[in-house]
């Protein structure tokens, strides 16, 4: 499996919707996600050139006589962020549930972190569920640190849940 990353443009929405609901419990509409192109966000995201739910294609029993198609790229990941002077809020992250757990997140973050870093940004900001521990240790192994929580601030199916404030800021 080889990885592209990019920089998301409006061609790509149909793709991000399908990935954002399967994603996400309560997924951004295609409006929230169309408005992520906006003179202040920046965007990525990680495209792979095998679908994350194929098995890996076994090898030709003969020499092919053509070449194999390459297949299509699959959007696995992306991130939008919302980047003012120094300071930038990480708005959305999230892998397709297939390629989860594969390392693909903490690559992603970390494109995201070498994008701020290119574009001067020092102060990192986030909010996450309070459930959502996954997210959580992974922007802990990031230098994200917990700063406060907002009391019932996300929808959940039978209610609400806390907001976890994260954030950290580079020192030269
Ligand atoms: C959060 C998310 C982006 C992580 O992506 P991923 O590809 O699964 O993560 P990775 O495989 O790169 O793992 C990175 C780290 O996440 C944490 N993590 C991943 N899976 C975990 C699990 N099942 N339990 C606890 N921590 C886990 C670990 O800290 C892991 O680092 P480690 O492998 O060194 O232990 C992904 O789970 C996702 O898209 N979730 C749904 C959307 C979402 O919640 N986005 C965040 C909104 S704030």
């Amino acid at each position: 499996m080889s990885l592209l990353f990019r920089a998301l443009t409006p061609a790509d929405l149909d793709a991000m919707q399908a990935l954002e609901q399967a994603a996400h419990s309560h997924p951004w509409t295609r409006e929230t996600l169309a408005s992520s192109f906006g003179q202040r966000y920046f965007t990525g995201s990680l495209w792979s050139d095998v679908s994350a739910t194929e098995p890996a294609p076994k090898p030709a029993p003969k020499p092919a006589l053509k070449p194999a198609l390459k297949s299509e790229p699959t959007l696995v990941g992306y991130f939008i962020a919302d980047g003012v002077l120094d300071e930038s809020t990480l708005m959305n992250i999230c892998v397709a549930p297939v390629a989860q757990g594969k390392g693909l997140g903490r690559q992603l973050l970390e494109y995201y972190l070498a994008a701020c870093a290119e574009r001067g940004i020092t102060q990192h900001w986030l909010e996450v569920r309070a459930s959502n521990l996954k997210a959580q240790a992974l922007y802990l192994s990031a230098d994200y640190q917990e700063y406060s929580q907002r009391h019932d601030y996300y929808p959940t199916a039978t209610g609400w849940e806390d907001a976890v404030l994260m954030a950290f800021k580079v020192y030269d």
